[in-house]
């Protein structure tokens, strides 16, 4: 089954709103580990606008189970990478002006460049995966550049309504595979809510579900601790019954 990674960029968000102290997204991820989760991710954008670089820093303190930061393909951040030292960086692509990551990294034609970060990473004792379109172009560049882990893009399945949410699901199945088949570790995210996650955690593979924007907007009427375990419930039942 696969494990629950819980992405706490929007309780920094909350925070940024009034730019105080509150809520920290550092106590955040304690209590999403204590509620079960299996890792904690963090997306540490150029623009610092909702992670900034002193909670990353106290993340990596503070995880007991696996941090996974988030981050752009640019020397400052491998820079932060290095010196932070993530259990796993996931590499994905950033556009100043998106609300959220908006679509996989291109990998294809990059690999060069991008195998440069990967070894660099590496040698650091981080894990590297690279967040990417379910494609099959794009899982076999990603190969290629040395990286262990791919996060295959869900948001096009979350997004998608009736026939095609079928068709999505099953290119997500498909890209689960052969990103298996390949010999990358897979991890899957993006857009993954209390509705549509048990169809995606039901697929065989997948090693860790990235889940940030749904476990925080439930946690404001729940509670993060029941959040975190309703979520833990849909992908190991089916249900939150
Ligand atoms: N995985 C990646 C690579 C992301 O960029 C994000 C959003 O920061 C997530 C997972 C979590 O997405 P959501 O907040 O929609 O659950």
């Amino acid at each position: 089954m696969a494990t629950l990674g819980v992405n706490i960029d929007h309780i920094a968000t909350l925070r940024q709103a009034r730019g105080g102290v509150e809520p920290n997204p550092v106590h955040g991820a304690a209590i999403a580990e204590v509620a079960g989760a299996h890792g904690i991710t963090a997306h540490l954008r150029e623009d610092s606008r909702h992670i900034n670089e002193h909670d990353v820093y106290m993340l990596k303190q503070v995880c007991a189970t696996s941090f996974n930061l988030e981050m752009a393909a640019t020397p400052e951040m491998v820079s932060i990478a290095v010196d932070v030292r993530p259990n796993m960086a996931t590499i994905v692509p950033e556009k100043r002006e998106e609300k959220t990551t908006e679509g996989g990294l291109l990998v294809r034609g990059r690999e060069k460049d991008l195998s440069e970060i990967v070894e660099k990473l590496a040698e650091n004792n981080i894990m590297v995966s690279l967040f990417i379109d379910p494609d099959f172009d794009q899982i076999k560049a990603a190969a290629r550049t040395g990286a262990t882990h791919v996060e295959i893009h869900t948001g096009y399945y979350a997004n998608a309504k009736g026939r095609e949410h079928k068709s999505e699901l099953e290119r997500l199945k498909d890209a689960v595979a052969f990103a298996h088949k390949v010999g990358l570790i897979v991890n899957a995210g993006h857009g993954l809510n209390y509705q549509n996650t048990a169809a995606v955690a039901a697929i065989e593979n997948i090693a860790e579900l990235n889940i940030g924007h749904s476990i925080i907007s439930r946690a404001v009427f729940v509670g993060l601790e029941n959040a975190v375990k309703d979520m833990l419930r849909v992908i190991n039942t089916g249900s939150l019954v």
